[in-house]
């Protein structure tokens, strides 16, 4: 029986694979640390996938984690990465910022996406902020809306998912919700007590796997799944792959069918020799 990974899985998964998480979803999904060793034993996965989970790592631990899925995939195995596209964004930036007019409002808001995402130093951050003026008046702002859902797949106009049950029973059913709730209330104690100077400009509270550490292009990435042993690096898209029956929906296409993660999204696969 083929063995089939999802790092970092965040609420997106597919039953019957191994899906990870540092803060599981629900029981289809094991909790893990997933900066260290990855808990799986050497070549046991024929497909090892993670999206958005990579520009979230310390730059430094990078190339460990890359050599991590290399030692979990089995040899022929494939390792499929989604990621922002910083190439993408670049050339979009400039042809935005370039066009001027109307389109200054757009390069602003890819600015404020990748920058607000490395900064930010509360959940949410601006980007948050800025999601709440659209919404407040979603019949004048319908363009940047619809630019937000083709860039980030973010749909602001869908209605917001509720798990079953009030916040008080989610959190006694999943006790990793409890212990980071006493974590976070420690983390502000110790925090209040830093000088207001460098807490203000060095600590950040979001989130664990909130904010990007780095940014990539195809180049960069390729580079880094050579060095680690991988071979073949190919781009693909939303709706392509050289894995047998890829589950593209939930995994990389919303119910829409269209890329769940927007058009700023590469997606590129390799293989173990
Ligand atoms: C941006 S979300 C992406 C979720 C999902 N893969 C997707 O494509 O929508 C990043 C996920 O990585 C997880 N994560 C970040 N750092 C982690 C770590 N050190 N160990 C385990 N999970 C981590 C976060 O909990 C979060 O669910």
């Amino acid at each position: 029986m083929s063995m089939l990974v999802n790092i970092g899985c965040g609420d997106v998964y597919v039953e019957g694979w191994k899906n990870y998480d540092y803060m599981p979803h629900s029981s289809h999904v094991s909790q893990a640390d997933l900066l260290g060793r990855l808990p799986l034993s050497d070549a046991q996965a024929d497909v090892v996938y993670s999206s958005h989970f990579i520009e979230h790592i310390p730059c430094e631990l990078v190339s460990g984690f890359i050599s991590e899925c290399f030692r979990i995939t089995k040899s022929g195995g494939v390792l499929r990465l989604v990621l922002p596209d910083w190439e993408e964004l670049c050339d979009t930036y400039l042809s935005l910022r370039r066009s001027g007019g109307e389109q200054h409002e757009k390069a602003d808001f890819l600015m404020l996406e990748m920058l607000d995402q490395c900064v930010r130093r509360v959940s949410g951050g601006e980007l948050a902020a800025y999601y709440a003026r659209l919404n407040s008046e979603p019949s004048e702002q319908r363009e940047m809306i619809e630019f937000v859902r083709q860039r980030t797949g973010y749909d602001l106009h869908a209605p917001v998912r509720t798990l079953p049950g009030n916040r008080w029973s989610r959190l006694i059913k999943n006790p990793k919700k409890i212990i980071n709730k006493l974590e976070q209330f420690y983390i502000k104690g110790i925090v209040s007590l830093l000088p207001s100077t460098f807490r203000q400009q060095n600590v950040s509270l979001t989130g664990v796997g909130e904010k990007h550490a780095w940014m990539y292009d195809f180049h960069t990435i390729e580079c880094l799944l050579l060095q680690a042993g991988f071979k073949d690096v190919r781009r693909m898209s939303a709706t392509t792959s050289a894995i047998s029956d890829f589950p593209f929906e939930p995994l990389d296409v919303n119910a829409n069918g269209l890329p769940r993660k927007g058009a700023e999204s590469m997606y590129l696969e390799a293989i173990k020799p």
